[in-house]
Formats: C-alpha cells, sequence, structure tokens
C-alpha cells in the first residue's frame, strides 16, 4: 500500500531516490519521506512531510543538505495513525542511528510495543512501523543483520523493508514477507525499490525478492539469506522489459487519460500473438500445462477484487456459456473467511492488475493449501500472484499508473473471453465459431479507436458532465454480460469523482431501488442491440415514468432509442459477448470527464492507492 526505495551508489543520493518516490507515488500519496546518510557528519539524517511528495521536496529545498551517496525514502497510505509528519517513514530508534521504511502491516505491534516500552523505548510516532525499528535496535549487538533477523522473527503480518544505519553506513538492508521487493543492479549502484517503475531509469536488471528473504546490499554486491541467515543462492539477476516512456504521461494530462486512450494498442497486444488461425481457436501457451486441468474441472472459482472482480464476473458468463463447466466468482476479500469448496478437480483464478493484491495473495495461498490449481490472470510481470500460481495469463498492456484501472479492466475481459473460446473449442465450438471469434477480437482495437475518436461521444459527454457534475448519486443499470460494467462504470465515477454511484440489474431496479428515482437522480443504461434489447427498453420506460433522467450506451444503429432518453452515446456494433470492451470506454471517459470538471486529482483520489497490499 505504501511505495518504498533506497539507493546506495555513487550519484548524490537525494536526486535518485526522489525520483523513485515520485515514481512509486501512485501507491500511496498522503505523506513521505527520506533518510540518508551524512558522510562529513556521520550520522543519518531525516526529512519527511505530511501529504504529496511536492510537499517533501519543498521540505528538502529549504535544507541546507550534506553529501551523501546512500538512502532510503517512502511515500505512505496510511494504516496505523493519520497521515501526519511524524507518523510518515522513514522511522528512527532511540539513539537516532538506525532509520527504516516500511510497507505492509505489524499485527501483533501493540504486543511488541509493550514488550519495547517496559525495556524502556521511546516512541515518537503512533504507527506499527516504529515498532520494528525498536525491536532491531533492542537486539543491535554489533551486528545489523543478525539483529534484523532476530526481529523479523518476532514480527506477524506483512512487511517489505528497507533499513539505513550509521553502524553499517555501506550498507541497506532489505527483506520481505508479503508485501513486494525488488533489487535492481548497474554499474557500481544497487537500488530496492516496491516495483520496477522506481528502478527502470537506472537498470533493467532485476531481481526480484522472495518471501522470508533477507539482503544487505552494498554498492557493488549483494547477499541473500533466508530467515535464517543461511545464504541461498538464488540472487539471479533477470531482464525486464519496460521503459521510461511506459511509465510517463506522454503529452497526456493524467496517466487515467492515458490509459484510456492507449486501449486500441494495449488489447492488441494482449491478443496478437496468442491468435491460432490454423485451429481456429487461441494459443494461450501460459497455461499449457493445466489446461487439461480446466477443461476436467468439476467447478472453477474465480477470485479478485475491484474492478478485477468487475472483470471476473464477466469471466464466468464467458466460460460458463462455451464450456458448462459451472464457475463461481468470490471477493478475494472474503474468500479465505469462509469455506471455499475445494476439490483437486477445482481451478482457481486469480485476477489482479498488480499481482500484488494482499486479499488476492491470501485467496491464492489458501487455494492452493486446499489443493487447487491455480492460474493467475495479472499485468504486472513477475508479481507475486505471478509468480505464485501454477501458472497464468499477462494482460500484457504495459504499466497501469492511475489509480483508477482501465485498460487491466479491457485486457482481463478479453483474456477471459479468449480462454474461454479456447475451451470452449474442445468442447462444443465449432472451428468455424473459432474463426469468427478471431475476427471479432481482431476488430476491437478499430472499434475503440472509434469511440475514442468521435466527436459525438465527446459532445454528448461533455453535455452529461456539464448537467450532472453537481450531482451527488448516479446510477448505473446493466443486463447480463453488462451488468458487470454497469458495476464497474459505477466504482469509476466513486472512485475518482466522489460522487456516489450504484451499479445494479436493471430489471432488479422495481425490487426497492426505484424509489430513489426522480428528477434529481441520474440513471446510466447500457442498452445495446442484444438478446435482452428489449426488455432493457421496458426497464427505461419505467424509470421516465418516474421522471428520472436517462442517459444510455446504445448501438450506433439504433435509430428508435434518442426518444425515449435524455442523452444517447453510441458505439459501434459488436458481437454481444465482446460488448464490454466497447460499452465500458464511455463509462471510463465519463468518470474521467467529471473528475476533471470537479477539479479533481484524478490520478490519485483522496484515500485510495494503486495496489492494496494490506488486508
Ligand atoms: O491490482 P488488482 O487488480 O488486484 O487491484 C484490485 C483493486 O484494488 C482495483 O481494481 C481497484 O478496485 C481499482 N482502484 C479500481 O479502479
Amino acid at each position: 500500500m505504501c511505495g518504498i526505495v533506497g539507493y546506495i551508489g555513487n550519484q548524490n543520493v537525494i536526486g535518485v531516490i526522489l525520483e523513485g518516490l515520485k515514481r512509486l507515488e501512485y501507491r500511496g500519496y498522503d505523506s513521505s519521506g527520506i533518510s540518508f546518510y551524512c558522510e562529513n557528519d556521520k550520522k543519518i539524517e531525516v526529512i519527511k512531510k505530511s501529504g504529496k511528495i511536492k510537499d517533501l521536496v519543498n521540505e528538502i529545498d529549504k535544507r541546507k543538505l550534506c553529501k551523501s551517496h546512500i538512502g532510503i525514502a517512502h511515500t505512505r497510505w496510511a494504516t496505523h495513525g493519520e497521515p501526519t509528519d511524524i507518523n510518515a517513514h522513514p522511522h528512527t530508534d532511540c539513539t537516532g542511528n538506525i532509520a527504516l521504511v516500511h510497507n505492509g502491516i505489524i499485527e501483533n505491534y501493540r504486543t511488541l510495543k509493550s514488550f519495547l516500552l517496559d525495556k524502556g523505548h521511546r516512541f515518537k510516532s503512533e504507527t506499527d512501523t516504529e515498532v520494528l525499528v525498536h525491536l532491531i535496535e533492542h537486539f543491535y549487538k554489533n551486528d545489523l543483520l543478525e539483529a534484523v533477523k532476530k526481529s523479523l522473527k518476532m514480527v506477524e503480518g506483512t512487511y517489505g523493508i528497507l533499513l539505513l544505519s550509521s553502524y553499517e553506513p555501506d550498507t541497506i538492508i532489505a527483506a520481505r514477507k508479503g508485501s513486494p521487493l525488488i533489487i535492481g543492479k548497474a554499474d557500481g549502484q544497487m537500488i530496492a525499490a516496491s516495483d520496477a517503475s522506481a528502478i527502470v531509469s537506472l537498470t533493467n536488471q532485476i531481481l526480484y525478492m522472495q518471501d522470508n528473504d533477507i539482503a544487505r546490499i552494498k554498492k557493488e554486491s549483494i547477499e541473500i539469506y533466508n530467515i535464517e541467515l543461511e545464504k541461498t543462492s538464488d540472487s539471479d539477476f533477470e531482464q525486464i522489459d519496460l521503459t521510461i516512456s511506459q511509465i510517463e504521461k506522454g503529452g497526456y494530462s493524467h496517466f487515467m487519460e492515458k490509459e484510456i486512450f492507449e486501449q486500441p494498442e494495449a488489447l492488441t497486444n494482449t491478443f496478437i500473438g496468442r491468435i491460432d488461425f490454423e485451429n481456429g481457436t487461441f494459443r494461450l501457451n501460459g497455461i499449457k500445462e493445466k489446461f487439461k486441468d480446466l477443461l476436467n474441472a468439476d467447478r472453477i472459482i474465480i477470485t479478485a477484487c475491484g474492478t478485477s472482480w468487475h472483470s471476473a464476473l464477466i469471466g464466468k458468463y464467458l466460460i460458463e456459456k462455451y464450456t458448462n463447466i459451472p464457475v463461481e466468482v468470490d471477493y478475494a476479500s472474503e474468500f479465505r473467511y469462509k469455506n471455499p469448496i475445494i476439490t483437486e478437480k477445482t481451478v482457481v483464478i486469480l485476477v489482479s492488475q498488480s499481482g500484488e493484491t494482499a486479499d488476492t495473495l491470501a485467496a491464492l495461498r489458501e487455494s492452493k493449501n486446499k489443493g487447487a490449481t491455480t492460474i493467475g490472470i495479472c499485468n504486472v510481470v513477475g508479481s507475486t500472484i505471478a509468480r505464485e500460481t501454477d501458472c497464468g495469463i499477462y494482460t500484457h498492456v504495459g504499466p497501469e499508473i492511475g489509480v483508477a484501472s482501465t485498460k487491466a479492466f479491457t485486457a482481463q475481459v478479453l483474456v477471459f473471453f479468449m480462454l474461454s473460446v479456447a475451451l470452449g473449442r474442445k468442447k462444443y465450438l465449432t472451428f468455424e465459431d473459432g474463426i469468427k471469434f478471431i475476427k471479432e477480437i481482431q476488430s476491437v482495437p478499430e472499434k475503440i479507436k472509434r469511440i475514442l475518436g468521435s466527436q459525438n461521444v465527446f459532445k454528448s459527454l461533455d453535455s452529461i458532465v456539464e448537467t450532472n457534475y453537481i450531482k451527488n448519486n448516479f446510477l448505473y443499470l446493466g443486463r447480463g454480460i453488462n451488468f458487470p460494467v454497469a458495476l464497474e462504470g459505477a466504482l469509476k465515477l466513486k472512485e475518482i469523482s466522489y460522487i456516489h454511484a450504484e451499479g445494479y440489474p436493471a430489471a432488479e431496479m422495481k425490487h426497492g431501488p426505484i424509489a430513489l428515482i426522480d428528477e434529481n437522480m441520474p440513471v446510466l443504461f447500457i442498452s445495446l442491440k442484444d438478446s435482452i434489447y428489449d426488455k432493457i427498453i421496458n426497464n427505461i420506460k419505467e424509470i421516465k415514468a418516474r421522471k428520472g433522467y436517462v442517459i444510455t450506451i446504445a448501438s450506433e444503429d439504433d435509430t428508435e432509442i434518442s426518444k425515449i432518453v435524455d442523452k444517447v452515446i453510441y458505439i459501434p456494433k459488436i458481437i454481444e459477448d465482446l460488448s464490454p470492451l466497447l460499452s465500458v470506454i464511455p463509462l471510463q471517459l465519463l468518470a474521467y470527464k467529471t473528475a476533471v470538471k470537479k477539479g479533481l486529482d484524478v490520478d490519485m483520489p483522496r484515500n485510495l492507492a494503486k495496489s492494496v497490499t494490506v488486508e
């Protein structure tokens, strides 16, 4: 939930870690701080500030800084203690000789804190993290690594930590359990961070730390130990495929806007190498070994959070339709607190853009414990979920930085479609069906481009925003495969424009929510010319009869609908099962434009963070 970065090398450390922090700001942005070792004074200095990283930079600019080539930094999403200067990381021990940044949660911090208070330690903050640095101080007897090991053994919870100490001023100690941490190596320089975006400006040589790893990082060398401090042989760096331009805005005002507009190209990357014309199917090499398990599954469970959960609902619809295999969709946050029915013939699919979401990871581990075959649908290559599942399918849409997920959603839906067709082809879909589906998928990027390039779409959106940005509530209604799109549209509006919005199955309206309808309630329908078009028109009429303001996403050949609704956004025709890929685009834009109109911080909405690595 937070971002951490540490650097040791020939460059002035402040510039490097601040650049890294800015790249990680999407992970948390309520306060931030840095700590570095002053070579002349031979002591650790800490600067921290509540607010965004620019507030920290202003604070740093006021100071006269010493020479330093080693430091750590943190950008926070508060869990324990409000986002104040004092609660910001890094945290230090009583002597100020050890500084630490932490991403995760120390669950037993109360017990540890009272133990440390009894020993005379003085605490400055309300955070769970501060106990860890005092614990290390408590155990320190001229061997930092040993003190870290002893402390981590007492900790319950999750952590990715970086530690700096004047006791060993040429070393950063890193450790991980449950929170991501990677290390990058360049000539005479090492950098450690929560994710690769903070590293790629320096190097593409990356090492993924594993759970329970502790690393001693020096300028020219790295040693990896397990929690017993036995050296592991696993310190292989690999080359990653990520460029700076992929993580910059490239002329757009916001990452979210960029990511919406990237979708034609991004989705092409999702399907392009997977088309198998010869066999009228899709080649999903990542799950080759477990494909039979899927085909023979007694049940498939898909589990995920947020937007990824919405794509899972679409996945259920498609897999059941093309394979007849029963599919259940679970919130990952609920999964381990019930009794998920798993047999050795159950396959669990974990969907996660980041591949680091704590609840989804916990659901994965629970599924593995119970003997299920596990398959990941992730975007971030090398992420924890991608590595811990038996196998998986990457969405390959490049880094998604905007907190509101856009291109990851459409790519996940596309992956579910390809997976369903590939499985269906082994069941009852014909070769001709397969070819038809391939052609339909190939038409998707062009059709999204048409929406994104349409003046009419943008004119309608602008006038909808103008009328409705001041509203407090919104309803999104859809049916069938477009019901999850209604949920997704509502989530987008909530998270970035702070308007309360609810997604609902259109026909369920009359069982309660219709009581909310009056002239102040904008109701957005997804009413495409599909198998349930007539039914949804009836639902629209029910709203209009109660003076509701109706906006609809309609098929471009629907000449009638404008007569019964207030605003229409037309989208190109496509087969029903791929329609979410088009119907969601205006909803992403509507949320984006509303947030911009309201002057809100689109990429860093309040209270949120991009990847939720705490429970
Ligand atoms: O990285 P993940 O796909 O696992 O993230 C899951 C949710 O936290 C995420 O989709 C969240 O709901 C987004 N902010 C939605 O836009």
